[in-house]
């Protein structure tokens, strides 16, 4: 028999509104809420930009896969990801295994106008974040294709229309009788 699934995890590029879908969407469907790198930042005891700074992407890298590890394998949770935690396979293995992936797509020049103004984000604190985005989305638009069960295009909905949606897909999997278990065929 399948396995069942409780909970749903969201990836995309930053600022693609993972944070803010989830945690809605969490409220609407009465799930927990988890952000990775809020629990990568409480376990670091500081910043993703600082740790960037002090050990480097991979070390951070290293501690993104073993929390995402842990963190999917939660019953009735939404899991919003970090940009790049779709870049191992390894990831992207254990995530579409225990959850329904969503997938919030979003152009590279959407992106830009929001976080034009962002200091957060480590990979963007460059001469031309613009440029940087185009090359994440290149090479990554892929790699969320790949992982994801549900592709949504978030270029003009609301943020709740988003979450509507979302919504709205998840209890017709389980209406269809799915069991949002995982699907055999090209599934979303
Ligand atoms: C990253 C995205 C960030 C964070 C880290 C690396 C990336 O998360 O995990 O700075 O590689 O794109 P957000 O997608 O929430 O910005």
């Amino acid at each position: 028999m399948a396995e069942v699934f409780r909970s749903i995890v969201l990836v995309g590029l930053p600022g693609s509104g993972k944070s803010t879908v989830g945690r809605q969407l969490a409220r609407r469907l009465g799930l927990a809420f988890l952000d990775s790198d809020h629990v990568i930042e409480e376990r670091l005891g500081c910043s993703i930009r600082t740790c960037f700074e002090l050990q480097g992407e991979q070390a951070f890298r290293d501690l993104e896969e073993a929390t995402l590890a842990e963190l999917v394998q939660r019953p009735d949770v939404v899991l919003s990801t970090g940009g790049g935690a779709v870049l191992r396979e390894a990831n992207r293995r254990v995530l579409r295994r225990h959850a329904w992936v969503v997938y919030l797509k979003a152009s590279p020049e959407g992106l830009f106008r929001r976080l034009r103004h962002d200091t957060t984000r480590p990979l963007l604190q460059v001469d031309d974040p613009l440029h940087k985005l185009r090359e994440l989305h290149a090479v990554r638009d892929p790699l969320y294709r790949e992982v994801a069960h549900h592709v949504l295009e978030t270029g003009r909905p609301s943020v709740s229309n988003l979450v509507a949606h979302i919504a709205m897909q998840w209890e017709q999997r389980a209406l269809a009788g799915t069991g949002h278990g995982p699907v055999d065929g090209p599934g979303c």
